[in-house]
């Protein structure tokens, strides 16, 4: 154990039983994985707040439990994860590394390893426990002790659940970091990590502002986690302007407001289309992408146009001469889940062995239905109708 670790053990044992508090995290014992077992539940503690279950800490935490509940991390154990979990579509072991982030608690683990590394059935699983995902106590609870931030107004004891360890960077970038970040060891494809959001935000003037994942993603620390599934919250942090000159519209898309890449992620593909509507009839014309572009294996890239913080991209649509006498639509289409959709769609044709095909077949639904037009703007032959038009496809 290295010495900064013990100094944070000393300063936990130290912490008083009610809103004891402790240092700057480091977060590497918090998120050790898979989280161990909570183990014996301390005396005086009644049935609610022995649960792990997030219905029982919505029982006082209300709010909370609201937000949480309407959240990706509530649905992080979906159809698209569970339809895979199966060997030998996936070994154990990878199962496990799946579950670090999307059901990290010991006893949401399908798996667990044993002596010389072997996996065998975790006979402490919860399988309910295993459906919610990404709970509270994946993120609050270990041996049954509560760590949360420095409260905003006292509270005074007695309190419920032996009260809590106040952390002082308990809402930093740093604790979101394990789920959203790779190590340098990990995948990568044309030379990028995978998964590199943490680093994206680090190198941008967010972090320098000292702007981090939560100030945008968990406002007055609600737990909303907004982000491209929300046309709101990408509204809020994407800019988008269209100008026709002549008959040349330019679209530019800013990425004004989001902390990492618009999108992130290899996951999201966001189309920016022209289209012409002529006698009752909508017509494609050109189609463009921002997004990361790999193949389904991971094995290569094949574009990969994503915006960084504070930077624009342009595209120039021209006007066809049906457009003349019609009208000439450009639309930004975001696909959340445009990835996974078309993995989804290659596991319903392949079929292979282990997959579960009823869960993924409603993982491709939910995949395909998740698509909404974020910007639209059309023109008659002559001067603009700017309207919010349906879909152009
Ligand atoms: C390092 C953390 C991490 C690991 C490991 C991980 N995921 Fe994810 N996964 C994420 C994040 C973060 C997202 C959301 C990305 C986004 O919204 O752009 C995600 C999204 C998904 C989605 C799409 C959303 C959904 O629920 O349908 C699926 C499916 C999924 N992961 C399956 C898996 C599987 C299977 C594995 C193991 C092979 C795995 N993940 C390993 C972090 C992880
Ligand atoms: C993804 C991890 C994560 C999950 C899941 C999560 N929280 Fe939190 N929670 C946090 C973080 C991070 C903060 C601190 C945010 C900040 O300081 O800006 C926090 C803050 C809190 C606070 C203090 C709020 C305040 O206003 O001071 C409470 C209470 C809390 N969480 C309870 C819950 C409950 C109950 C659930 C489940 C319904 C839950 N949390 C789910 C990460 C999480
Ligand atoms: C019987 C009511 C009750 C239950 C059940 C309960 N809590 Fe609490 N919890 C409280 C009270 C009261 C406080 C102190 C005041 C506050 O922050 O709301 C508190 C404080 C906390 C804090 C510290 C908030 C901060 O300011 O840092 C966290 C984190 C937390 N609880 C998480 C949980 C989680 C996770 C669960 C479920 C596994 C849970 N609680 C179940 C009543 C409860
Ligand atoms: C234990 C792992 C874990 C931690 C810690 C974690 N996340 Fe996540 N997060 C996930 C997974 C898994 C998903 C994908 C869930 C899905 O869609 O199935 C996700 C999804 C998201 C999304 C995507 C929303 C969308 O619309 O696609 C946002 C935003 C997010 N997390 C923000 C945060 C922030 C901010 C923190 C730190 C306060 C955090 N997460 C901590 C695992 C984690
Ligand atoms: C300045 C505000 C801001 C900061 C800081 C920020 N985000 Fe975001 N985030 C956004 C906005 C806006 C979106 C929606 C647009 C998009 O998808 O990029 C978003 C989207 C996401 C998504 C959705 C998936 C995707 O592919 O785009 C994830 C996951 C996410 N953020 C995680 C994080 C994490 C983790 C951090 C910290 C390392 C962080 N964000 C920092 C504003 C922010």
């Amino acid at each position: 154990m290295r010495s900064v670790d013990v100094a944070l053990l000393a300063l936990l044992v130290s912490a008083t039983a009610f809103s004891g508090r402790a240092g700057a995290f480091e977060f590497t014992e918090h998120w050790r994985q898979p989280i161990p077992l909570q183990g014996p539940v301390p005396p005086g503690f009644d049935e609610t707040e022995s649960s792990l279950d997030p219905e029982d800490c919505g029982q006082c935490h209300e709010s909370q439990y609201n937000d949480w509940i309407k959240s990706r991390h509530a649905l992080a154990a979906g159809p698209g994860l569970m339809g895979q979990l199966h060997p030998p579509f996936l070994g154990s072991e990878t199962v496990e590394m799946c579950l670090d982030c999307h059901a990290p608690l010991g006893e949401q683990r399908i798996y667990v390893r044993g002596e010389r590394g072997k996996y065998t059935k975790n006979p402490d699983l919860d399988a309910k426990l295993l459906s919610k995902g990404l709970t509270c106590a994946g993120c609050h609870v270990r041996k049954h002790k509560r760590y949360g931030p420095v409260p905003k107004k006292t509270v005074d004891p007695p309190l419920p659940h032996e009260g809590f360890v106040a952390v002082e960077n308990f809402g930093s970038s740093r604790f979101c970091r394990p789920c959203h970040q790779f190590e340098k060891h990990h995948r990568r494809i044309n030379g990028k990590l995978v998964e590199d959001t943490y680093e994206q935000w680090k190198n941008s003037e967010y972090s320098k502002k000292g702007v981090s994942c939560a100030g945008c993603h968990m406002p007055g620390r609600r737990h909303l986690w907004k982000g491209i599934h929300d046309p709101a919250m990408v509204k809020k942090g994407i800019h988008i302007e269209a100008v026709k000159q002549g008959r040349v519209v330019k679209v530019t898309v800013t990425n004004s407001g989001a902390g990492h890449y618009f999108p992130t992620y290899v996951t999201p593909m966001v189309f920016v289309r022209s289209a012409v509507t002529l006698h009752g009839k909508t017509e494609l014309v050109d189609e463009k992408y921002i997004g990361w572009n790999v193949e389904l294996d991971l094995s290569k890239e094949n574009f990969d146009t994503r915006i960084p913080p504070g930077q624009s991209v342009s595209f120039n649509f021209n006007m066809p001469d049906k457009a003349v006498k019609g009208k000439f639509t450009v639309a930004v289409i975001v696909y959340p889940d445009r990835f996974y959709n078309r993995f989804f769609r290659w596991i319903l044709d392949a079929k292979p062995e282990g997959a579960d095909l009823a869960m993924i077949g409603r993982a491709f639904r939910d995949t395909q239905s998740s698509r909404y037009v974020l910007f639209s703007k059309s023109w008659k032959a002559l001067g603009l109708i700017n309207r919010s038009a349906p879909s152009p496809n």
